[in-house]
């Protein structure tokens, strides 16, 4: 398998200091804009951990609506190269390049976008050789910043650009706009998007689904602290932070929080930061969605909702677009 460097990925200590700081400074204390600063590989570990727990529906409920709706999709967008977009270990894919597959014709392809060089090749050459003829390229990079250079390179297919999981809901709406607006400007003719949205639905299994019972959302919320220290030589105590998610209704958001129970600080050269005892930082926003969101949210940045698939529970959906 080809994996191509995209640059732009690097992580620089100094951008995360910048983050951080302008996060720890804000009132209340905001580090939901950063998400991406949860995933170490411990992070990513938690991450995944999180997804086998009972109260979390959401990567059940979209590997059924694949399994269910991949032959639709594809016949329904003619694709015929699959553009996955933090493709990670690439494990809710099958599906749709089954359903390419089962079309017949010229053999398809599939394109990985992945900060992770160890996932992109991990997944890319397992794939490999469970699907002798399919295409595949990975490219390593940030699906902020490597969007434009990804999708501007020549393809002579129609594609489809596929970002599931539901990362988007973690995006701030002005970041929602800017994402989705770089996407739709790197399609091309005849190329569609498949985008992963957690649906609106009651409170309680909205917060059960990022309190579970055994306390493994916690410690990845915990972790967002272990990274901060690790990263920029701070000194927080990550278990004076208790784990808080509520459920936001009239923003239609959950919430993650994490609040000191003792005052604390830490000075290094990189962050000095204080917190009272009680206080709390945000550390993560998931947006929720309905049928009329999603089409606004698509809409916004120039793109048409086409159709919306949601499993039998209406729990997830995929939102297909186009270019409006
Ligand atoms: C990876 C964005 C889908 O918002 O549900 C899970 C991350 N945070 N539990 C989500 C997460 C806490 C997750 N997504």
């Amino acid at each position: 398998m080809e994996v191509i460097p995209l640059g732009g990925a690097a992580e620089d200590a100094g951008q995360m200091a910048r983050d951080v700081r302008a996060g720890l400074s804000a009132t209340p204390k905001d580090l939901s804009p950063w998400p991406k600063y949860f995933y170490d590989a411990e992070g990513s570990r938690l991450f995944e951990e999180i997804t086998a727990q009972p109260e979390y529906y959401q990567t059940g409920a979209e590997l059924s609506i694949l399994k269910d709706r991949s032959d639709e999709i594809v016949a329904r967008t003619g694709c015929r190269e699959l553009v996955e977009l933090g493709s990670g270990s690439a494990s809710k894919t099958r599906a749709l390049i089954d359903a390419m597959f089962a079309t017949g014709g010229a053999p398809p392809r599939y394109v990985m976008l992945d900060v992770s060089e160890s996932a992109l090749r991990e997944s890319g050459e397992r794939l490999v050789s469970e699907y002798p003829g399919l295409g595949i390229q990975g490219f390593i990079g940030d699906f902020d910043l490597s969007l434009g250079r990804l999708l501007g390179r020549p393809s002579d297919h129609g594609r489809l650009v596929a970002f599931l999981g539901g990362t988007i809901g973690n995006f701030t709406p002005e970041k929602r706009r800017e994402f989705l607006g770089a996407l739709r400007d790197g399609l091309r003719d005849g190329d569609r998007v498949l985008v992963g949205l957690d649906l609106v639905k009651d409170r309680q299994t909205l917060e059960a689904a990022y309190n579970d019972a055994a306390g493994v959302t916690a410690r990845f919320n915990r972790n967002m602290i272990r990274v901060i220290n690790h990263r920029l030589g701070a000194g927080l105590d990550p278990d004076l932070f208790s784990h808080r998610a509520i459920y936001d209704a009239e923003r239609e958001r959950v919430e993650m929080w994490l609040h000191s129970e003792a005052e604390q600080s830490t000075v290094s050269p990189n962050l000095e930061a204080a917190f009272e005892r009680g206080e709390g930082v945000r550390t993560e926003i998931s947006t929720k969605f309905t049928p009329d969101s999603a089409a606004r949210t698509f809409e916004e940045a120039g793109l048409r909702l086409l159709d919306l698939y949601t499993d039998e529970r209406d729990l997830f959906a995929l939102a297909l677009g186009g270019p409006a």
